[in-house]
């Protein structure tokens, strides 16, 4: 497949916008602001049908005309660059190889919305994606495409970056927004919905790295091409980081609907010392195991929805038949135990729990008994306030019900079996 979302990361300096501007960067942006009307716009990306790439698979064109038809003002257009989900580092490729494209992508996107300012919510840790980012908008004020009158338009449009401190709760949109206003980075309840009351309590549209770098491709060549890639209910070119067990982990761009397995053995090369594949986190710390006799699946929103886990940020995570599952599934639970801001009881109290009853069932000291309070704990973080708590105990739910014998062998054994002892 041609390559389109990382068509430049390998061009020497790709991050400038000399280099950007000599593959025919901008060109989209130019034509938006000058042939197209902001509605023109929104119709586009309505009718390639691309969904957000951040996770929740949001179609992008239905966000915008919500935050156009809104009359508040001023209007703000963030971008989630608050890449936290373990084993998902697809974003940190544009942003470190590719500036320009998402910055294109923003302007598009607030031309379209008639959004006046906007903020790039970057990672604490990225510290070199953030310093890339501020040159690259230096640049594109230098060349006159952010600031006042842009191109001799009406439209003005000035763009600032922020960095997070460390919380994977900012990701979440509403509690980046909390953030960005200086706030303690907590989830706000939905609706409304960012679009009608962000950042300033102002319509506010929120949209991941990845998403905003689809955008230039879409108005350039035409939503009905777009459409046309991948998986016909859910199309386009898809990053997929795939890491843990492979012989060649890295960043993969596939068309979204490309079977999982193709992803493992044709372009991440099987698994390493020719091992048997166990389990596969599919979206995301936060997905849903799949064994290995399910990996036939094409990976797009729909299709992994139906088998009982998600797409989420698209990052797998591949196990082995040396890997414990019960230590996997401790090691994610841990993160989201660090991670969870408190505010509400289920998903505080049930992380918590969950990393306790996984950690001695690891220990040897679990009992046949606790597979069902894992289960039942689990229901409860359902009810959980936001996205956070709702899929923490995704891993240990699902690798319970999945994997109950190699739990129940470490309970038998009253050791974990694949420690040397
Ligand atoms: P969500 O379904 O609540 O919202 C998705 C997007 O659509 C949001 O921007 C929301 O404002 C918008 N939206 C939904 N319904 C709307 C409506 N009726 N009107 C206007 N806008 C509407 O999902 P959420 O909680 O924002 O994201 C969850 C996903 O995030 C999970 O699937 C998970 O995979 C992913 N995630 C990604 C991470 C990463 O590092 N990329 C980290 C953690 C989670
Ligand atoms: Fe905070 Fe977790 Fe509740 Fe979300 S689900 S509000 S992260 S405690």
């Amino acid at each position: 497949m041609e390559k389109l979302l990382l068509r430049n990361v390998d061009k020497e300096n790709s991050h400038t916008i000399d280099v950007y501007l000599s593959g025919g960067g901008y060109r989209a942006f130019k034509k938006a602001l000058k042939e197209m009307t902001p509605d023109d716009v929104v119709e586009e990306v309505k009718i390639s049908g691309l969904r957000g790439r951040g996770g929740a698979g949001f179609p992008t064109g239905m966000k915008w005309e919500f935050a156009a038809a809104d009359v508040k003002e001023p209007k703000f257009f963030v971008c989630n660059a608050d890449e936290g989900e373990p084993c998902t580092f697809k974003d940190r490729v544009i942003i470190e190889k590719d500036p320009h494209a998402l910055i294109e992508g923003m302007l598009i996107g607030a031309y379209a919305t008639g959004c006046r300012y906007g903020y790039i919510y970057i990672r604490g840790e990225y510290p070199i994606g953030r310093k890339i980012l501020e040159r690259a908008i230096a640049e594109a004020y230098e060349r006159g495409f952010l600031g006042e009158n842009i191109l001799g338009t009406d439209f003005s449009f000035d763009l600032y970056v922020h960095s997070g401190a460390g919380a994977y709760i900012c990701g979440e949109e509403t509690a980046l927004i909390e953030s960005l206003e200086g706030k303690r980075g907590e989830p706000r309840i939905k609706p409304p919905f960012p679009v009608n009351a962000g950042y300033l309590w102002k319509p506010t549209v929120v949209n991941n790295v990845e998403t905003l770098a689809n955008v230039p491709l879409i108005i350039e060549r035409g939503g009905k091409w777009y459409s046309q890639i991948g998986s016909p209910d859910c199309p386009g070119p898809k990053l997929f980081p795939v890491s843990g067990k492979v012989k060649r982990p890295g960043v993969y761009e596939l068309p979204m609907g490309t079977p999982l397995e193709e992803i493992i053995f044709e372009h991440a090369g099987g698994i390493v010392k020719d091992r048997k594949l166990k389990a596969v986190f599919p979206g995301g710390a936060s997905s849903s195991v799949l064994t290995s006799e399910e990996i036939n699946v094409p990976m797009d929103f729909p299709s992994l929805a139906k088998a009982g886990t998600m797409l989420g940020s698209g990052a797998i995570m591949v196990l082995d038949e040396t890997d414990c599952i019960v230590k996997a599934t401790l090691r994610l639970t841990e993160f989201f135990r660090h991670e969870s801001c408190g505010k509400c009881t289920p998903c505080r109290e049930g992380t918590d729990w969950l990393v306790r009853i996984l950690r001695r069932i690891e220990e040897g000291k679990g009992s046949e008994d606790d597979l069902d309070v894992i289960l039942s704990i689990s229901e409860t973080m359902e009810n959980s306030f936001c996205g956070l708590g709702m899929a923490a105990h995704n891993p240990a739910a699902s690798t319970v019900r999945k994997f109950k014998d190699e739990y129940l062998l470490h309970v038998k054994l009253g050791r974990c079996p694949f420690r040397s002892v």
